[in-house]
């Protein structure tokens, strides 16, 4: 009997070893590797290439664009870069109960309303646990086909006979293939799948959307592979107690990776929010000391959002410093730049910078944003509530120019601001505004006139 191979793979990054090993040697996970039965690609016949590679000029290739799908779903349309693209390959990853399945019904239950035909994949749930979910959204059409099935051959059986035009396949972790002989969500398992799936979306040139799970860190279960293998990578973040949601894209082959898409669950399913800032801002406490508004780019969307800190004496001999929603390095950095460039004496004070809304935001031009929260804790003096502020703040303690200002004072018109500080240097390329002061700021040496 031939003596059965078998491998050890990380199961965290995928990376693949013959020993058992403690510590995974790239991503430095302890206990990662378990052992996992490999096919044998030995005395495997190579099949022959039928179709060989034909070589085409650029301008004789037909452009995609118009053959986008639109889902009916704005956002998700709009972090998908405009639309579906036939014979594409979508990965959803989310923390468990964010609303990946719930979204994905809905995707389903609009591309069936405009006639196209949809077969939606659950190893999760049974039909009828999709059918309840299915009765709060509302009414769907007979396009739309269930099945319950973790199966690779029966699945692709299945599509080879119903001919869907789009299929979802909830989860990729819960999917098995027959001839790998390991647990389904394994490194092997997850692999085979994605390979088995991508071979149809290409072959048959239908849309296959995959839901994948996350670790702890956040990340797709499985290899790094999956996210290489598939076309387009989207995340649902946000925090599953509050009501809002972030369909954030991370790769794209056909469109930006910067997009958000802005969700709010209802009881009866995931409903657009299509004016983020307002919702962002809202709720701001009025005449309090330690909230800013800030105006950060989501690809081509300027958000406003609120910036909130806390800084107080601190009992400790390494005072404590705690974000959320904010890089941690970054307010430490920006701390220590008021201290030295501005003369505010910190070094001693506990703080805390929250962005309200639960939303993480890394973009630069929220430093100014950051820096008046916590020179207006600090000083226990508030910033004007019709203010807005975007800027990056240097180690010298200059205010450095961002991209896109008018996009960002022209949001800040909209939601009625009459005030914004910004870079002296993206104020000098523009034109007064009659609606809007802007006041333009050179270093952080200016911040403390701005608190009253
Ligand atoms: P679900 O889509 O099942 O999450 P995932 O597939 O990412 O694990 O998440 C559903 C959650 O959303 C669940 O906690 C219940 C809630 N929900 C609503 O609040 N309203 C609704 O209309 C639906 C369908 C779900
Ligand atoms: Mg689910």
């Amino acid at each position: 009997m031939a003596k059965k191979e078998t491998v050890f793979f990380c199961q965290q990054c995928g990376y693949e070893s013959p020993k058992w090993m403690g510590q995974c040697p790239a991503c430095k996970e302890w206990n990662s590797f378990v052992e996992e039965t490999v096919k044998s690609e030995k005395g495997k016949k190579v099949k022959a290439i039928d179709n060989a590679a034909k070589i085409v000029s650029i301008n004789a290739v037909e452009g995609l664009d118009n053959a986008r799908v639109k889902t009916g779903i704005g956002e998700f349309d709009r972090v998908l870069g405009g639309g579906l693209v036939n014979g594409s390959l979508v990965l959803i990853g989310g923390d468990p109960g964010i609303g990946k399945s719930t979204i994905l019904l809905q995707v389903c239950r609009n591309l069936a309303n405009c006639g196209k035909k949809v077969l939606y994949i659950s190893g999760e749930e049974s039909v009828q646990q999709i059918k309840l979910r299915a009765d709060r959204l509302g009414a769907f059409t007979d396009d739309l086909s269930l099945a319950c099935e973790t199966s690779l051959t029966s699945i692709e059986n299945m599509i080879e006979n119903n001919k869907p035009q789009f299929v979802v396949i909830d989860s990729i972790q819960t999917m098995y293939g027959e001839d790998v002989n390991s647990a389904p969500g394994s490194v092997s398992q997850v692999r085979e799948a994605t390979n088995t799936f991508l071979r149809i979306a290409k072959s048959l040139d239908i849309t296959i959307f995959l839901v994948g799970h996350v670790t702890k860190e956040g990340a797709v279960a499985g290899p790094r592979v999956l996210e290489h293998m598939v076309d387009t990578v989207l995340y649902f973040e946000g925090d599953r107690h509050a009501s809002y949601r972030i369909l954030r894209g991370v790769k794209n082959r056909f469109g930006s990776t910067n997009e958000i898409g802005v969700f709010e669950m209802r009881d009866t399913g995931l409903r657009e929010v299509e004016n983020p800032s307002e919702f962002m801002i809202e709720g701001k406490p009025k005449d309090s000391s330690g909230s800013v508004i800030a105006c950060s780019m989501e690809g081509t969307r300027p958000i406003l959002l609120e910036v909130q800190a806390l800084v107080c004496n601190s009992n400790l001999a390494i005072p404590r410093r705690t974000t959320v929603g904010a890089d941690i390095n970054r307010v430490n950095q920006l701390m220590a730049v008021l201290e030295k460039r501005a003369g505010f004496n910190m070094f001693n004070c506990d703080a805390y910078v929250n962005i309200a809304g639960g939303i993480r935001m890394n973009e630069p031009a929220i430093d100014l944003g950051i820096a008046l929260a916590i020179i207006s804790s600090y000083k226990d003096k508030p910033i004007d509530d019709k203010t807005i502020c975007f800027g990056e703040i240097g180690l010298s303690g200059e205010v450095r120019s961002v991209s896109m200002a008018e996009q960002r004072v022209k949001e800040a018109k909209k939601l009625g601001f009459t005030t914004c500080i910004m870079p002296a240097i993206n104020l000098k390329s523009m034109a007064e505004d009659k609606e809007i002061k802007l006041i333009g700021i050179e270093s952080v040496k200016e911040l403390s006139r701005f608190l009253s």
